[in-house]
C-alpha cells in the first residue's frame, strides 16, 4: 500500500502503540485492534516479524506501522515515541505487553537468568512507561494496558523470576491508577493465564486450561474497550488461582507443592 494510501486510512483513527507485537499475544492483538479500524504501531527487535505483521494486515480496515525497538533501550523507546507522536499523531493507547520468560527450577537459579527477566518485564515496561506518561499527563488523556500475568499473585514453582517481575507490574498498575483516577488516565492490568505462544510452546509440563491466542487476543481487545482494572483469561483459571491465593502463607505453599510436585519432575 502506497504512503499517501496509508495516510488517507488512519486519518480520524485511533491510534495504539503495542510492544513485543512480532508474535504471540501482542501480535494476535494487533491484528485484531486493525480489523477494528485502529492504526496500529507496533514494535518488537524482530523488524522483519513486524514488516510480515504489517503486510498481513493490508487488507483490513485499520493499517500496522512498524516501529522495530527493543524496550530494554530507553533512549530508543523514548525515540520510538516521539517518531510515532511526529509521523503518525498522538498516542491514544499503549499495550506494553513486551515480555520474556525463562521456565526454571531451582536448581538452576542464576542472577543472570532474574536479571534478564527484570531487564525485559519491568524495566523495559518502565522505559515505555517513562516515554508515554508526560504526554498522557500534558494532555489530560490516555490509556496504558500493561501485560502482567497470573503468576504474578502468588508464587508459583518454575517461576521464581518470572513471576517477581510479575507481581511487580501488578503493583505499578495500582498505584498508578491511583495516582492517575482523577488525571483522565485509564490504567489496566491484563493478566493471563497460560495461552499457547512461542513463549509456552517451551514449557515442557502439562499447563492447565490452555489458552489459543486468537481467543486470548479477543478476550483481551474486550477487556480493552471495558472500564475493568483486571483484563483476566481465561477467567475460570485465574479465579481458581485466585481463591487459592486467599490461603495464608504456609497452606498456600503446601498447597501448591502437592498440587504441582508430581506434574513438574
Ligand atoms: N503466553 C502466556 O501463557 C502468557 C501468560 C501470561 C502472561 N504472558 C505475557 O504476555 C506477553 C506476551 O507474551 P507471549 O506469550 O505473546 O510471548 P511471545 O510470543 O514470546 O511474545 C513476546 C514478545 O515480546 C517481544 N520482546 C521480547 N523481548 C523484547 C525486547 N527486549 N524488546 C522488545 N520486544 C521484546 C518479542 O519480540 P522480539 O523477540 O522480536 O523482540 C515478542 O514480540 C508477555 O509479557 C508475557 O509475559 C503470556
Amino acid at each position: 500500500m502506497s504512503k499517501q494510501n496509508i495516510s488517507q486510512k488512519r486519518k480520524s483513527q485511533k491510534i495504539v502503540w503495542i510492544t513485543g507485537a512480532s508474535s504471540g499475544i501482542g501480535r494476535e492483538t494487533a491484528k485484531r485492534l486493525a480489523r477494528d479500524g485502529w492504526t496500529v504501531c507496533v514494535s518488537a527487535r524482530s523488524e522483519d516479524k513486524l514488516k510480515s505483521l504489517s503486510k498481513e494486515c493490508t487488507k483490513m480496515p485499520g493499517v500496522v506501522m512498524p516501529f522495530p525497538c527493543d524496550v530494554t533501550d530507553e533512549d530508543k523507546v523514548a525515540k520510538v515515541v516521539n517518531t510515532i507522536e511526529e509521523s503518525v499523531g498522538q498516542i491514544d493507547v499503549v499495550l506494553l505487553n513486551a515480555g520474556t520468560y525463562i521456565s526454571n527450577s531451582v536448581e538452576k537459579f542464576t542472577a543472570e537468568s532474574f536479571k534478564k527477566h527484570t531487564k525485559v518485564n519491568l524495566e523495559g515496561t518502565v522505559n515505555c512507561l517513562a516515554a508515554v506518561l508526560p504526554n498522557f499527563l500534558k494532555r489530560k488523556e490516555g490509556h496504558i494496558a500493561i501485560v502482567a500475568s497470573v503468576a504474578g499473585y502468588r508464587g508459583l514453582p518454575r517461576s521464581i523470576s518470572y513471576g517477581a517481575t510479575k507481581a511487580a507490574l501488578q503493583n505499578l498498575a495500582e498505584a498508578l491508577a491511583i495516582e492517575t483516577l482523577d488525571k483522565n488516565i485509564k490504567i489496566q492490568i491484563i493478566n493471563p493465564g497460560f495461552v499457547k505462544t512461542p513463549l509456552t510452546d517451551k514449557n515442557d509440563f502439562h499447563m492447565p486450561m490452555l489458552m489459543e491466542v486468537d481467543k486470548a487476543a479477543d478476550k483481551l481487545v474486550k477487556g480493552l474497550y471495558s472500564d475493568k482494572f483486571e483484563i483476566t483469561f481465561p477467567l475460570l483459571f485465574a479465579e481458581i488461582l485466585k481463591f487459592v491465593g486467599l490461603l495464608p502463607h504456609k497452606l498456600y505453599i503446601k498447597l501448591v507443592y502437592k498440587i504441582t510436585k508430581d506434574k513438574l519432575n
